[in-house]
């Protein structure tokens, strides 16, 4: 069953078709897509993001083959989306996907949701391990792989709309999770709960 994940800052709740609008708006920006893959279109054409939840998302949701959780603030009534988390199982090496807005970056809150997605894959629903893959120039993407305990396994070329650049796939299992996961714990004690102020900033496509 596709659940609601609580940490101590987020609420992550299964997309719906009411988040298309602010998938839109997010899609629109350089920053998020520039280290996806180009058979996303760029610049992002009007109801993309609708027909990729209609067409796509929800159907694989509901067929239990992809989850995909809105990002939330707890402390938002609204619960709008401001990222996106999601565990899909359609290629065997890109098992997990996130994006945030660039106003919530840099604030640990993609490390707080990976907690919880990483505890959710590997002894929630007992998966032997997790593999991912990233653009080696995405710092903080390789950041959240290196400090959940994940290794490299394999280097090759890749196209993003940034260009044709070196990636790494990585493997995360079971028992490194188990061992890291109180460190990535220890370093979200850095952002205080209480501290934490809703900001909802607009995007502008
Ligand atoms: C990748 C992304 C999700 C990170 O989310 P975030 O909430 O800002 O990440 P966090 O704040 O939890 O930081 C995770 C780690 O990366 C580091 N980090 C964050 N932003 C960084 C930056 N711009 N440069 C270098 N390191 C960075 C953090 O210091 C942290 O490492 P630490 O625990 O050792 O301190 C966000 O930058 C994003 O949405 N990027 C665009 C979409 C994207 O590229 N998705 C991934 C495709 S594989």
């Amino acid at each position: 069953m596709h659940l609601a994940l609580d940490t101590p800052r987020l609420r992550l709740r299964p997309v719906t078709l009411a988040d298309a609008p602010a998938i839109q708006a997010q899609f629109g920006q350089w920053e998020i897509l520039k280290y996806f893959p180009r058979k996303i279109p760029w610049p992002y054409p009007d109801g993309a993001a609708l027909s990729y939840l209609e067409q796509t998302v929800l159907p694989e949701m509901q067929k239990g083959v992809r989850y995909s959780w809105a990002i939330t603030l707890r402390r938002d009534p609204a619960q709008a989306l401001i990222g996106l988390i999601e565990l899909t199982f359609a290629t065997p090496y890109d098992q997990r996907a996130f994006w945030l807005g660039q106003s919530w970056q840099g604030l640990g809150l993609m490390t707080e949701a990976c907690f919880a997605v990483n505890d959710f894959a590997l002894p929630g629903l007992g998966m032997p391990d997790l593999l991912f893959t990233s653009a080696d120039a995405n710092t903080a993407s390789n950041r959240l792989k290196e400090q959940s305990g994940a290794v490299p396994i394999e280097h090759g070329l890749y196209d993003f709309h940034a260009g044709r650049l070196p990636i790494t796939r990585w493997q995360l299992t079971d028992s490194a999770w188990a061992k890291a996961r109180s460190a990535v714990w220890r370093s979200l004690a850095r952002w205080n709960p209480d501290d934490f102020t809703i900001t909802n900033q607009p995007v502008s496509s």
